[in-house]
Protein backbone atom coordinates (compact mmCIF):
# COMPACT_ATOMS: atom_id res chain seq x y z
CA UNK A 1 0.00 0.00 0.00
CA UNK A 2 1.07 3.42 -0.81
CA UNK A 3 2.27 5.33 2.18
CA UNK A 4 2.60 9.03 1.52
CA UNK A 5 4.87 11.40 4.16
CA UNK A 6 5.32 15.37 3.87
CA UNK A 7 6.20 17.98 5.37
CA UNK A 8 6.73 22.25 5.38
CA UNK A 9 8.04 24.47 7.50
CA UNK A 10 5.39 27.04 9.36
CA UNK A 11 7.71 30.01 9.30
CA UNK A 12 8.37 32.24 6.65
CA UNK A 13 4.44 32.24 4.99
CA UNK A 14 3.60 30.06 2.45
CA UNK A 15 4.49 31.22 -1.34
CA UNK A 16 2.97 29.97 -4.54
CA UNK A 17 6.15 27.78 -4.67
CA UNK A 18 5.07 25.64 -2.00
CA UNK A 19 1.70 25.38 -3.34
CA UNK A 20 2.22 24.50 -6.35
CA UNK A 21 5.34 22.45 -5.69
CA UNK A 22 4.06 20.45 -2.78
CA UNK A 23 0.89 21.16 -1.24
CA UNK A 24 -1.79 21.20 -4.01
CA UNK A 25 -0.20 17.97 -4.95
CA UNK A 26 -0.59 16.52 -1.05
CA UNK A 27 -4.44 17.89 -1.46
CA UNK A 28 -4.85 16.04 -4.85
CA UNK A 29 -3.19 13.39 -3.79
CA UNK A 30 -4.66 13.14 -0.20
CA UNK A 31 -6.77 9.57 -0.39
CA UNK A 32 -4.69 7.95 -2.02
CA UNK A 33 -3.06 4.85 0.47
CA UNK A 34 -2.38 6.45 3.92
CA UNK A 35 -1.22 9.75 4.09
CA UNK A 36 0.66 11.62 6.66
CA UNK A 37 1.40 15.65 6.47
CA UNK A 38 3.03 16.96 9.07
CA UNK A 39 4.39 20.77 10.02
CA UNK A 40 7.79 20.57 10.76
CA UNK A 41 8.06 22.72 13.67
CA UNK A 42 11.20 21.24 15.31
CA UNK A 43 12.94 22.08 11.35
CA UNK A 44 12.18 25.43 12.06
CA UNK A 45 14.68 25.78 15.14
CA UNK A 46 17.52 25.51 13.28
CA UNK A 47 17.89 29.59 12.41
CA UNK A 48 16.51 32.29 15.29
CA UNK A 49 13.22 32.57 15.75
CA UNK A 50 10.70 34.37 18.10
CA UNK A 51 8.89 31.80 20.45
CA UNK A 52 5.39 33.39 20.85
CA UNK A 53 5.83 33.94 16.71
CA UNK A 54 6.88 30.28 16.46
CA UNK A 55 3.87 29.01 18.17
CA UNK A 56 1.23 31.07 16.36
CA UNK A 57 2.72 30.19 13.00
CA UNK A 58 2.38 26.55 13.35
CA UNK A 59 -0.90 26.63 14.06
CA UNK A 60 -1.68 29.51 11.24
CA UNK A 61 0.46 26.20 9.04
CA UNK A 62 -1.89 24.35 9.71
CA UNK A 63 -4.90 25.96 9.33
CA UNK A 64 -3.30 26.87 5.53
CA UNK A 65 -3.30 23.40 4.95
CA UNK A 66 -6.69 22.68 5.85
CA UNK A 67 -7.82 26.05 4.22
CA UNK A 68 -5.73 24.76 1.08
CA UNK A 69 -8.57 21.31 1.31
CA UNK A 70 -6.62 18.74 3.50
CA UNK A 71 -9.17 16.75 5.14
CA UNK A 72 -8.62 15.66 8.01
CA UNK A 73 -11.11 12.64 7.59
CA UNK A 74 -8.92 11.10 4.51
CA UNK A 75 -5.19 12.62 5.93
CA UNK A 76 -3.30 12.42 8.74
CA UNK A 77 -2.29 16.07 9.90
CA UNK A 78 0.00 16.60 13.01
CA UNK A 79 2.56 18.97 14.10
CA UNK A 80 6.35 17.13 14.28
CA UNK A 81 6.90 18.14 17.96
CA UNK A 82 3.85 16.37 19.07
CA UNK A 83 4.90 13.15 17.88
CA UNK A 84 8.57 12.68 20.12
CA UNK A 85 9.85 10.08 18.61
CA UNK A 86 11.03 12.23 15.50
CA UNK A 87 13.91 13.59 17.67
CA UNK A 88 14.11 9.98 18.79
CA UNK A 89 14.84 8.43 15.57
CA UNK A 90 16.67 11.47 14.14
CA UNK A 91 19.86 10.38 16.77
CA UNK A 92 20.03 7.43 15.20
CA UNK A 93 20.38 8.55 12.19
CA UNK A 94 22.78 10.93 13.15
CA UNK A 95 24.76 8.05 14.83
CA UNK A 96 24.78 6.34 10.47
CA UNK A 97 25.08 9.38 9.18
CA UNK A 98 28.72 10.67 8.49
CA UNK A 99 29.89 14.38 8.58
CA UNK A 100 31.25 14.70 5.14
CA UNK A 101 27.60 13.63 3.42
CA UNK A 102 25.89 15.99 5.61
CA UNK A 103 28.39 19.09 4.86
CA UNK A 104 27.85 18.42 1.42
CA UNK A 105 24.16 19.17 1.56
CA UNK A 106 23.76 22.18 -0.92
CA UNK A 107 20.94 23.67 1.38
CA UNK A 108 23.71 23.68 4.26
CA UNK A 109 25.97 25.37 2.53
CA UNK A 110 23.79 28.25 1.44
CA UNK A 111 22.05 28.60 4.74
CA UNK A 112 25.23 28.46 6.95
CA UNK A 113 27.07 31.00 4.30
CA UNK A 114 24.81 33.86 4.93
CA UNK A 115 25.93 33.96 8.67
CA UNK A 116 28.98 32.02 8.87
CA UNK A 117 29.77 28.06 9.35
CA UNK A 118 30.78 28.98 12.82
CA UNK A 119 27.75 30.85 13.84
CA UNK A 120 25.26 28.06 12.55
CA UNK A 121 22.97 26.18 14.71
CA UNK A 122 24.47 22.36 15.09
CA UNK A 123 20.78 21.76 14.07
CA UNK A 124 21.00 23.46 10.85
CA UNK A 125 23.86 20.83 9.81
CA UNK A 126 22.13 17.64 11.26
CA UNK A 127 18.92 19.50 9.82
CA UNK A 128 18.68 16.23 7.01
CA UNK A 129 18.71 13.19 9.63
CA UNK A 130 15.57 15.12 10.95
CA UNK A 131 14.03 15.27 8.30
CA UNK A 132 15.25 11.62 7.24
CA UNK A 133 13.63 10.44 10.48
CA UNK A 134 10.51 12.14 9.83
CA UNK A 135 9.96 10.05 6.59
CA UNK A 136 11.48 6.59 7.76
CA UNK A 137 9.55 6.62 11.13
CA UNK A 138 6.34 6.87 8.54
CA UNK A 139 7.61 3.93 6.58
CA UNK A 140 6.95 6.17 3.59
CA UNK A 141 6.64 4.40 0.34
CA UNK A 142 6.19 8.02 -1.36
CA UNK A 143 7.72 12.04 -0.36
CA UNK A 144 5.89 14.90 -2.54
CA UNK A 145 8.44 17.73 -2.34
CA UNK A 146 9.48 20.42 -4.78
CA UNK A 147 12.68 19.69 -6.93
CA UNK A 148 14.85 21.40 -4.23
CA UNK A 149 14.60 18.80 -1.46
CA UNK A 150 16.09 16.17 -4.15
CA UNK A 151 19.21 15.83 -2.59
CA UNK A 152 17.60 15.37 0.98
CA UNK A 153 15.79 12.19 -0.35
CA UNK A 154 18.87 10.73 -1.34
CA UNK A 155 20.19 11.32 1.52
CA UNK A 156 17.14 9.55 3.38
CA UNK A 157 17.22 6.49 0.68
CA UNK A 158 21.13 5.83 1.21
CA UNK A 159 20.78 6.32 4.90
CA UNK A 160 17.68 4.03 5.22
CA UNK A 161 19.85 1.52 2.99
CA UNK A 162 23.08 1.86 5.23
CA UNK A 163 20.46 1.61 8.64
CA UNK A 164 19.22 -1.70 6.83
CA UNK A 165 22.14 -3.60 5.85
CA UNK A 166 23.95 -2.94 9.03
CA UNK A 167 21.35 -3.72 11.78
CA UNK A 168 18.69 -5.77 9.13
CA UNK A 169 15.58 -4.39 7.39
CA UNK A 170 14.00 -1.94 9.51
CA UNK A 171 12.93 0.81 7.05
CA UNK A 172 11.00 1.21 3.36
CA UNK A 173 13.08 3.57 1.18
CA UNK A 174 11.48 6.08 0.10
CA UNK A 175 10.59 7.09 -3.62
CA UNK A 176 10.47 10.95 -4.04
CA UNK A 177 7.88 12.28 -5.91
CA UNK A 178 8.45 15.41 -7.56
CA UNK A 179 6.24 16.84 -10.00
CA UNK A 180 7.50 16.59 -13.80
CA UNK A 181 9.42 19.66 -14.78
CA UNK A 182 7.18 22.63 -15.83
CA UNK A 183 4.47 21.40 -13.79
CA UNK A 184 5.10 23.77 -10.37
CA UNK A 185 8.53 21.53 -9.03
CA UNK A 186 10.47 24.61 -9.41
CA UNK A 187 8.91 28.09 -8.98
CA UNK A 188 10.97 30.52 -10.27
CA UNK A 189 11.64 33.89 -8.36
CA UNK A 190 10.05 36.17 -10.32
CA UNK A 191 13.14 39.10 -10.13
CA UNK A 192 15.43 36.71 -10.23
CA UNK A 193 13.72 33.80 -12.35
CA UNK A 194 17.48 31.75 -12.48
CA UNK A 195 16.74 31.10 -8.49
CA UNK A 196 13.90 29.54 -6.90
CA UNK A 197 10.87 31.14 -5.29
CA UNK A 198 11.89 30.92 -1.35
CA UNK A 199 10.92 32.19 1.69
CA UNK A 200 14.20 33.01 2.66
CA UNK A 201 16.81 35.30 0.43
CA UNK A 202 14.81 36.38 -2.89
CA UNK A 203 13.43 39.72 -2.67
CA UNK A 204 9.94 40.32 -1.74
CA UNK A 205 8.87 41.25 -4.88
CA UNK A 206 9.69 38.57 -6.45
CA UNK A 207 8.07 36.17 -4.43
CA UNK A 208 3.81 35.59 -3.92
CA UNK A 209 2.63 35.00 -0.70
CA UNK A 210 -0.54 32.97 -0.83
CA UNK A 211 -2.23 35.66 1.56
CA UNK A 212 -1.18 38.53 -0.91
CA UNK A 213 -3.71 41.12 -1.82
CA UNK A 214 -4.91 40.36 -5.26
CA UNK A 215 -3.41 44.05 -6.12
CA UNK A 216 0.12 43.20 -5.02
CA UNK A 217 -0.41 39.59 -6.97
CA UNK A 218 -1.26 41.83 -10.14
CA UNK A 219 1.62 44.11 -9.74
CA UNK A 220 4.24 41.43 -8.97
CA UNK A 221 3.37 39.18 -11.63
CA UNK A 222 3.37 42.63 -14.06
CA UNK A 223 6.59 43.25 -12.79
CA UNK A 224 8.07 39.77 -13.39
CA UNK A 225 11.57 39.67 -15.14
CA UNK A 226 11.22 38.54 -18.94
CA UNK A 227 13.72 39.13 -21.58
CA UNK A 228 14.03 41.57 -24.57
CA UNK A 229 12.45 39.15 -27.49
CA UNK A 230 9.61 40.42 -29.00
CA UNK A 231 8.08 38.75 -32.47
CA UNK A 232 5.31 36.41 -32.58
CA UNK A 233 7.32 33.38 -30.70
CA UNK A 234 8.54 34.98 -28.34
CA UNK A 235 6.00 33.10 -25.52
CA UNK A 236 7.61 29.68 -25.52
CA UNK A 237 8.26 27.31 -23.01
CA UNK A 238 12.20 27.30 -22.55
CA UNK A 239 13.32 27.21 -19.10
CA UNK A 240 17.11 27.62 -19.83
CA UNK A 241 17.01 30.04 -22.61
CA UNK A 242 13.90 32.06 -21.65
CA UNK A 243 13.36 31.34 -17.44
CA UNK A 244 11.17 34.16 -16.81
CA UNK A 245 8.70 34.07 -19.91
CA UNK A 246 8.91 29.84 -18.75
CA UNK A 247 8.25 30.47 -15.39
CA UNK A 248 5.03 32.98 -15.74
CA UNK A 249 4.29 30.01 -18.56
CA UNK A 250 4.79 27.24 -15.51
CA UNK A 251 2.58 29.26 -13.33
CA UNK A 252 -0.09 29.68 -15.57
CA UNK A 253 -0.26 26.10 -16.78
CA UNK A 254 -0.41 24.90 -13.16
CA UNK A 255 -3.14 27.54 -11.98
CA UNK A 256 -5.61 26.30 -14.91
CA UNK A 257 -4.44 22.62 -15.02
CA UNK A 258 -2.73 22.78 -18.30
CA UNK A 259 0.51 22.12 -20.27
CA UNK A 260 2.91 24.93 -20.36
CA UNK A 261 4.00 24.25 -23.40
CA UNK A 262 0.39 24.42 -25.08
CA UNK A 263 -0.08 27.22 -23.34
CA UNK A 264 2.34 29.36 -24.68
CA UNK A 265 0.27 28.65 -28.10
CA UNK A 266 -2.22 30.94 -26.70
CA UNK A 267 -0.09 34.07 -26.35
CA UNK A 268 2.40 36.84 -28.13
CA UNK A 269 2.57 39.50 -26.14
CA UNK A 270 4.33 39.53 -22.86
CA UNK A 271 1.85 41.77 -21.15
CA UNK A 272 -1.18 39.39 -22.28
CA UNK A 273 0.78 36.51 -20.59
CA UNK A 274 1.02 37.65 -17.47
CA UNK A 275 -2.13 39.51 -17.45
CA UNK A 276 -3.45 36.11 -17.59
CA UNK A 277 -1.35 34.72 -15.58
CA UNK A 278 -2.21 36.99 -12.70
CA UNK A 279 -5.52 36.67 -13.10
CA UNK A 280 -5.11 32.54 -12.99
CA UNK A 281 -3.46 33.07 -9.66
CA UNK A 282 -6.05 35.23 -8.31
CA UNK A 283 -8.88 32.77 -8.75
CA UNK A 284 -6.83 29.99 -7.69
CA UNK A 285 -6.32 31.58 -4.17
CA UNK A 286 -9.43 33.13 -3.57
CA UNK A 287 -11.06 30.08 -2.30
CA UNK A 288 -8.09 29.17 -0.27
CA UNK A 289 -8.00 33.02 1.36
CA UNK A 290 -11.81 32.40 2.50
CA UNK A 291 -11.67 29.28 3.82
CA UNK A 292 -8.89 30.19 5.77
CA UNK A 293 -10.81 33.38 7.60
CA UNK A 294 -13.51 30.66 8.73
CA UNK A 295 -10.66 28.61 10.35
CA UNK A 296 -9.35 31.24 11.57
CA UNK A 297 -11.68 31.79 13.41
CA UNK A 298 -12.11 28.27 15.33
CA UNK A 299 -8.58 27.80 16.58
CA UNK A 300 -9.85 25.20 18.99
CA UNK A 301 -10.78 23.50 15.86
CA UNK A 302 -7.84 23.18 14.18
CA UNK A 303 -6.06 22.42 17.78
CA UNK A 304 -8.64 19.29 17.58
CA UNK A 305 -7.84 18.11 14.23
CA UNK A 306 -3.46 17.89 15.07
CA UNK A 307 -4.36 16.01 17.91
CA UNK A 308 -6.47 13.47 16.53
CA UNK A 309 -3.35 13.73 13.79
CA UNK A 310 -0.74 13.34 16.04
CA UNK A 311 -2.55 10.15 18.05
CA UNK A 312 -2.94 8.77 14.84
CA UNK A 313 0.59 9.33 13.93
CA UNK A 314 2.06 8.32 17.40
CA UNK A 315 1.74 4.54 17.12
CA UNK A 316 2.73 3.90 13.93
CA UNK A 317 6.08 6.11 14.59
CA UNK A 318 6.77 4.78 18.05
CA UNK A 319 6.51 1.35 16.31
CA UNK A 320 9.31 1.76 13.65
CA UNK A 321 11.84 3.27 15.99
CA UNK A 322 10.99 0.23 18.83
CA UNK A 323 12.25 -1.69 15.86
CA UNK A 324 15.23 0.84 15.32
CA UNK A 325 16.31 0.94 18.46
CA UNK A 326 16.26 -2.75 19.01
CA UNK A 327 18.09 -3.36 15.78
CA UNK A 328 20.47 -1.04 16.85
CA UNK A 329 21.46 -2.48 19.84
CA UNK A 330 19.88 -0.63 22.68
CA UNK A 331 18.35 -2.59 25.80
CA UNK A 332 14.22 -2.39 25.08
CA UNK A 333 13.10 -0.37 28.15
CA UNK A 334 11.56 -2.54 30.87
CA UNK A 335 14.27 -5.77 30.51
CA UNK A 336 16.24 -3.23 32.87
CA UNK A 337 13.95 -3.66 35.54
CA UNK A 338 13.57 -7.73 35.51
CA UNK A 339 15.39 -9.84 38.15
P1 LIG B 1 9.85 23.91 2.90
O1 LIG B 1 9.02 24.27 4.08
O2 LIG B 1 10.98 24.83 2.52
O3 LIG B 1 8.94 23.77 1.61
C1 LIG B 1 7.75 23.00 1.61
C2 LIG B 1 7.57 22.35 0.25
O4 LIG B 1 7.55 23.34 -0.79
C3 LIG B 1 8.46 22.96 -1.82
N1 LIG B 1 9.02 24.19 -2.44
C4 LIG B 1 8.96 24.47 -3.75
N2 LIG B 1 8.42 23.81 -4.79
C5 LIG B 1 8.50 24.39 -6.01
N3 LIG B 1 9.09 25.59 -6.23
C6 LIG B 1 9.66 26.28 -5.22
N4 LIG B 1 10.21 27.47 -5.45
C7 LIG B 1 9.60 25.72 -3.90
N5 LIG B 1 10.04 26.15 -2.68
C8 LIG B 1 9.68 25.18 -1.81
C9 LIG B 1 9.53 22.16 -1.11
O5 LIG B 1 10.24 21.34 -2.00
C10 LIG B 1 8.72 21.39 -0.10
O6 LIG B 1 8.19 20.22 -0.69
N6 LIG B 1 12.90 20.30 4.51
C11 LIG B 1 11.56 20.59 4.08
C12 LIG B 1 10.50 20.24 5.10
C13 LIG B 1 10.54 18.82 5.59
C14 LIG B 1 10.11 17.68 4.85
C15 LIG B 1 10.29 16.58 5.75
C16 LIG B 1 9.62 17.48 3.57
C17 LIG B 1 10.93 18.39 6.81
N7 LIG B 1 10.78 17.05 6.92
C18 LIG B 1 9.98 15.28 5.35
C19 LIG B 1 9.31 16.18 3.18
C20 LIG B 1 9.49 15.10 4.06
C21 LIG B 1 11.44 22.08 3.82
O7 LIG B 1 12.16 22.88 4.39
O8 LIG B 1 10.39 22.42 3.03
Amino acid sequence: MTRVFSGIQPTGGVHLGNYLGAVRYWVEDQRDGETFYCVVDLHALTVPRDPAELCRQTRGMATLLLAAGLDPEACNLFVQSHVPEHTGLAWLLECTASMGELARMTQFKDKAAKGGEEAARVGLFTYPTLMAADILLYQATHVPVGEDQRQHLELTRDLAGRFNHRYGEVFTVPEPAIPPAGRGARIMDLQEPTRKMSKSGGSDQGMIGLFDDPAVVERKISRAVTDAESGPDAVRFDPDAKPGVSNLLQILAAATGADPAEVAGAYRRYGDLKAATAAAVVEMLRPLRAAYQDLEADPAGVDRVLRRGAERAGPVAAATLARAREAIGLLPPGTAYQS
